[in-house]
């Protein structure tokens, strides 16, 4: 990892010109730069790192729908070149030949530099009254497309109302999806290992409940159990809780690798019996950052600052990818002055 000269960027005909305000960190990051995951595009050596951004419009091509001075967030993926019915009907998050790019992630650069280019139609306007807080728009979108299909599933009932849920996992993606769950008005318990630091607050905060006790995952038998921790132990408990028409959505991306004793009966037996679903979800379309638009604008912005627990300097930039215990959403901070 290292932070680079590059050429200045030529933004194609129809292409808006951005400059970065901020750029969050996470967990993918950290994958890629230990090489566990993700790829440089096509013939390249290396890729400039970045997917949670937060840019503002520098030049805008008339007929844009963009004006300079927009605040932006750029979307991760591009759809695949065949294209796939999902990516040619605008869900690339559903992509399935798995063709897919993603920028900063996969065979695109992301958006970790002073200026880059973003095509109008991946790009999304962010409320001016959410300002810096912009920066949470993908997280956000990320868990808006699990709760999107969470309440699809469950649309396979008529009589489904679920009450409670159940978060895995205290981390940025975590408190969103518990913040998303009380917006919904769902009694809501979060589930971490930590017992200090500004996680439990921030949980009580949501009028949720925080728990450090993983036998809460059975004893609760939510009807919603969101997983956004990835940790083998966490995901073995989940999908085995045998809540009643529960719904399972495992949003954590797990190394892999490492196998354990499982009850494949027990859980066939388990899931058939109370019409269990247990399903996987990742990425986002433009339908959910518009979604995750609209639970930030409603949400307690002084609860959201807090959830930046960590501001970085450019010139610091190494610090961001150095996790430290209180950390919760750590930010490179690109301009000098806040947006
Ligand atoms: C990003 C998603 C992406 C996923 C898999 C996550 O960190 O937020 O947009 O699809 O990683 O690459």
């Amino acid at each position: 990892m290292r932070l680079d000269e590059t050429s200045e960027v030529r933004p194609a005909p129809g292409e808006l010109l951005v400059e970065a305000v901020a750029l969050g960190i996470c967990g993918t990051d950290l994958d890629i730069i230990s090489g566990k995951y993700g790829a440089a595009p096509p013939g390249e050596e290396r890729l400039i790192l970045g997917h949670e951004s937060l840019g503002r419009v520098l030049e805008a091509p008339r007929g844009s729908g963009f004006a300079t001075g927009d605040l932006v967030v750029g979307i991760v993926r591009r759809p695949d070149p065949v294209p796939c019915p999902a990516c040619a009907a605008g869900e690339w998050d559903m992509c399935r030949n798995g063709l897919y790019t993603e920028r900063g992630i996969k065979a695109q650069h992301g958006y970790g530099c002073e200026r880059y280019a973003l095509e109008p139609n991946f790009a999304v306007k962010v409320e001016p009254g959410l300002g810096p807080l912009g920066v949470l728009l993908e997280p956000t979108s990320v868990v808006a497309k699990a709760w999107d299909h969470i309440e699809r599933i469950g649309a396979r009932a008529r009589s489904w109302k679920p009450r409670t849920l159940l978060v895995t996992g205290a981390g940025p993606v975590g408190l969103l999806a518990a913040m998303i769950g009380r917006e919904k008005g769902l009694e809501t318990h979060v589930l971490d290992q930590v017992d200090s630091g500004p996680k439990p607050r921030l949980v009580a905060d949501l009028a949720a409940t925080y728990h450090r006790d993983p036998r809460v995952i059975a004893d609760l038998a939510a009807d919603i159990v969101l997983e956004c921790t990835g940790a083998d132990s966490l995901v073995l408990r989940v999908i085995q809780y045998g809540g009643r028409d529960s719904i399972v959505c495992l949003a954590g991306l797990s190394s892999g690798g490492r196998t354990v004793n499982f009850d494949v009966g027990g859980f066939d037996r388990q899931a058939v019996l109370q019409n269990d679903v247990v399903f996987g979800s990742v990425n986002a379309n433009r339908s959910h950052y518009e979604a995750a638009g609209a639970a930030l604008a409603q949400a307690d912005h002084a609860w959201l600052e807090r959830l930046i627990s960590r501001r970085v300097p450019l010139e610091h930039w190494r610090e961001a990818f150095v996790r430290k215990p209180d950390d919760v959403k750590v930010v490179v901070d690109f301009s000098p002055e806040a947006p």
